[in-house]
């Protein structure tokens, strides 16, 4: 590694202001921010930004739901994820968010350059529309039944039971997920951007070493596919920045997105003094990473840099693209309780157990990490605990109480040490390329030794010995400088572990405080460090992750549950009062002057009950005869305008067209009590 001082400015992605930040989130957040402290450790000038992504339909709806302006959504939400970073001790030189007047005004800027540089071009496109929201629909929020094999209620860009992926427009019976109403096609101007201009720039970059080989091979059959045109253009109403020129014609969200990692960086300018240029101009001599999930490869790894390029900027030196986080080997899951958000792991656990963990899985490919909570625990306790803390913790309190608090003037065993300093250039190396397993690797096989050297010279042994003071004071004083190179090493993945060190060292550590050894130094009293990792409190954690679940969800636009959040638990016995029982439905008709109700006569299989029931706006009366349906049989009897209601009859959706009356499966008999 040449020692000249870099320039690096290095971003995380930006994640969403609809959600809260969660591990997943944080594989990502830690990764950019053990390589920033690195760095800035190696005495390189480096500067991290990351922000909220504000932009984009969901967000407006999310706002929209909680009956607050997006603006304000988007503020607390802003504060909530940089606060949430830094309790995990990801620290950047600044955290934004998109929906500024730095991205506004370099969003227009680069828009206005590629637009007189001819990359832009309109066309008329016909797309599903909500005629009840007056809004166009993305495809997450079209729901229908799949054209490929009939499975119903899949999404409108893929089906989850068999796969194929198609345009929304294919889907039988769509309906959108915003209103439930029936979508109708539109037309609209959008703009296009032309990516395939930039096919030849693009497939000499990613041949550069920009990119890991996983990723530009997966680019390479993109290339095969072929580049389209690109539709960065949004119709009204949409949260976002008014593209120039075009009233009522908004940014599609991941054009100012990435924008955002420059608007973020150009607010830290203008603060600090910062020359913004020297990072960005079409000459800039300063490296740019940017740290990304495998999911937005694309977005990153083709759009971004043909937009830069085209609008005179400069581009990537690199895209550094990570897997995702599985939580006891499979995709994180709110109903198991391990899609975990960084706030609940805070409540129960440290972060920096979270760091170390991570740090110790994340090489520098795209595999996902796994993060097992036996494995997780194991590892901590007794890798942190039990070996590094442990070194200090075994000679801390000899030096304290019988040497005055003061390091010996002698160095035991040089070749002990050289061996230690001698392994920071390959820990060095792993870090700069984000291979953090191999570090931590390195690391503990140094910690083993160290506690070898300890185990071997028995200080609590000697220490009774009169004879043996000078040795002992040698052997507890090695200890300590063994522990003080490993926490320098150490440094990047666990900095709150690593400051405590330094009090108790009586010592700063930088990166080149591994080539000296503290002699005659005086050290402070040792206080634990750190506290072994206990099981009782992860399983609280995924505990509380259950009980989130009714907030979470009203953050999946999809789910039903936004309209009808989960209620308040019941006790079981207030459950089993209640007496469910199939009925068939004998006779139903229209009942005068009523505009919701139909009247019911539903056979018990011995007794026959009148029920009002609201459902006609879905239901023709002829339809229902004959059929099964459920009810509350144990229900008090009601005095209705026009009549009495004797009971209540099950029926799901959100209402209007969209209401289902429950129909148990052929073969249940009138009268059977619904277990
Ligand atoms: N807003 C966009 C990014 C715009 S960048 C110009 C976005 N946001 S996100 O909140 O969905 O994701 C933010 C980052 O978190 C992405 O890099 C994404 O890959 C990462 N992760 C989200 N879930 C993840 C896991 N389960 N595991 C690892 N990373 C994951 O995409
Ligand atoms: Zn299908």
């Amino acid at each position: 590694m040449s020692s000249q001082p870099r320039k690096i400015l290095v971003t995380s992605a930006l994640p969403y202001a609809n959600g809260s930040i969660h591990l997943g989130h944080l594989l990502e957040h830690i990764q950019t921010d053990i390589w920033t402290r690195f760095q800035r450790m190696c005495g390189h000038e480096i500067y991290s930004v990351c922000a909220d992504d504000a932009h984009g339909t969901p967000v407006m709806l999310k706002a929209q739901e909680l009956g607050i302006t997006p603006e304000e959504m988007v503020a607390r939400t802003r504060a909530e994820h940089h606060q949430d970073l830094l309790d995990f001790f990801v620290e950047y030189d600044n955290y934004h968010v998109t929906h500024s007047d730095e991205n506004k005004e370099l969003s227009e800027l680069i828009y206005n350059r590629l637009n007189d540089a001819g990359y832009i071009s309109k066309r008329t496109i016909s797309q599903l529309f909500d005629p009840e929201k007056k809004m166009f629909l993305p495809d997450r929020f079209v729901k229908g039944t799949c054209p490929s094999c009939g499975a119903e209620d899949q999404n409108g860009d893929s089906c989850d039971n068999c796969g194929a992926t198609y345009d929304p427009t294919e889907m039988k019976n769509p309906r959108s997920v915003v209103s439930g109403a029936t979508p109708i096609l539109k037309d609209s101007e959008h703009f296009f951007f032309d990516l395939p201009q930039f096919s030849d720039m693009l497939q000499t970059w990613l041949k550069s070493d920009a990119l890991q080989s996983e990723i530009s091979n997966k680019l390479e059959e993109w290339f095969e596919k072929g580049l389209q045109q690109w539709d960065i253009s949004r119709d009204a109403p949409y949260f976002g920045f008014e593209i120039p020129g075009a009233p009522n014609k908004f940014f599609y969200v991941w054009v100012d997105a990435p924008v955002g990692y420059m608007a973020s960086f150009k607010n830290l300018c203008d603060r600090s003094g910062i020359n913004f240029d020297e990072y960005w101009g079409a000459d800039s001599d300063a490296e740019l990473y940017h740290f990304i999930g495998k999911d937005i490869t694309y977005f990153h790894c083709l759009f971004w840099p043909a937009m830069l390029e085209g609008a005179g900027f400069r581009k990537p030196t690199g895209v550094n693209v990570h897997g995702f986080v599985t939580v006891n080997g499979a995709k994180m899951s709110k109903s198991k309780g391990t899609f975990i958000k960084g706030r609940t792991y805070l409540e129960h656990l440290n972060p920096e157990y979270l760091r170390y963990y991570f740090a110790s899985k994340l090489g520098a490919n795209v595999t996902d990490i796994d993060l097992n909570f036996e494995d997780f625990a194991q590892k901590v306790n007794s890798d942190l605990v039990g070996k590094v803390v442990n070194i200090a913790s075994r000679c801390a309190s000899f030096i304290t109480k019988r040497f005055d608090g003061k390091l010996s003037d002698n160095v035991l065993e040089p070749e002990l040490v050289a061996e230690f300093q001698n392994a920071q250039a390959s820990i060095a190396q792993a870090f700069e390329e984000r291979q953090y397993h191999k570090a931590i690797r390195e690391i503990m096989a140094l910690a083993d030794k160290a506690n070898q050297f300890i185990d071997a010279n028995a200080p609590w042994v000697t220490i009774k010995d009169e004879s043996k003071q000078a040795f002992t004071h040698d052997v507890c004083s090695l200890g300590i400088n063994l522990f003080r190179l490993l926490m320098v090493y150490l440094k990047p993945v666990v900095p709150k572990l690593a400051e405590q060190a330094e009090a108790f060292l009586n010592d700063n550590l930088s990166w080149s405080s591994a080539q000296t050894v503290l002699t005659g130094h005086e050290i402070n009293k040792f206080k634990a460090l750190m506290q072994r990792v206990d099981m009782d409190k992860v399983n609280a954690m995924v505990d509380d992750s259950k009980e989130n679940l009714a907030p979470t969800v009203t953050l999946d636009p999809n789910s039903p549950l936004v309209k009808d959040p989960i209620s308040d638990t019941i006790e079981f016995d207030d459950f089993a009062k209640i007496d469910l029982r199939i009925a068939k439905i004998v006779v139903a008709e229209h009942v005068e002057k009523a505009d919701k109700l139909l009247r019911l006569e539903l056979d018990l299989g011995g007794e026959t009950r009148q029920v009002f029931a609201g459902i006609k706006s879905a239901y023709q009366p002829e339809d229902l005869v004959g059929k099964l349906t459920v009810m509350v049989a144990n229900l008090a009897p009601r005095k209705m305008r026009f009549g009495m209601s004797e009971g209540m009859v099950l029926a799901a959706g959100p209402g209007g067209k969209d209401l289902w009356i429950m129909e148990p499966h052929e073969g249940a008999q009138p009268g059977m009590k619904v277990k």
